[in-house]
């Protein structure tokens, strides 16, 4: 599976603070999609080796891991302005590109979830579990709204991804509220 990729790196979460001060220039909300790509590659990573054996102890790592994500999203949401230009069509074009990366492994990561579900409900964790994922959906769609008005000329493209993540969390919420 893709995300088991030894070449994604794990970029810590702290980077975002000091990048965040410039969400308007191109280069940092690249480098801020390929973090949360990264971070929820990590999740996933962390998330499939849960088992029956170590859910007692580690399965709350969903929602902390969940938390972590939603957390660096905010802050780099606060960074985003109107005023800033559109980017030029060929940088757009990369925008989409990296938004699509990370929609295939936020995805998976989704889907794994999703596979921990009876597991999480033998151990009680399906509700906060479903807070979580609730509070992640929500800074998500912000981010992406705020990446697509940075690129008025790949709009249909960016928002078809995003259409795509929204199925897909609104399934894995479904799953985890029932
Ligand atoms: C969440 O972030 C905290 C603080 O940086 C870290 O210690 C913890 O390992 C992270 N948890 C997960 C599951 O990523
Ligand atoms: C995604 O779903 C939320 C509600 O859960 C909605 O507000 C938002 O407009 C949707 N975004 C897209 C791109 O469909």
């Amino acid at each position: 599976m893709k995300f088991f990729s030894p070449l994604v790196n794990i970029v810590p979460l702290v980077v975002l603070g000091a990048a965040g001060a410039m969400a308007q220039s191109s280069d940092v909300v690249i480098s801020a999609i390929q973090t949360f790509t990264s971070v929820s590659s990590s999740l996933a990573t962390t998330v499939n080796d849960l088992s029956v054996v170590n859910f007692a102890i580690d399965g709350f790592e969903i929602v902390t891991g969940l938390g972590n994500i939603t957390t660096a999203v905010t802050s780099f949401n606060a960074e985003f302005s109107s005023s800033t230009p559109a980017y030029p069509d060929d940088v757009a074009i990369e925008v989409v590109d990296v938004l699509t990366t990370f929609v295939e492994v936020h995805q998976q990561l989704l889907e794994i979830i999703i596979g921990k579900h009876s597991l999480a409900a033998q151990f009680f964790l399906t509700a906060p579990i479903a807070v979580a994922l609730e509070a992640l959906e929500a800074v998500v769609d912000t981010f992406a709204f705020g990446v697509i008005a940075l690129i008025p000329t790949e709009e249909g493209p960016a928002l078809a991804q995003v259409t795509a993540l929204n199925v897909t969390f609104t399934q894995t919420i479904t799953t985890y509220e029932s």
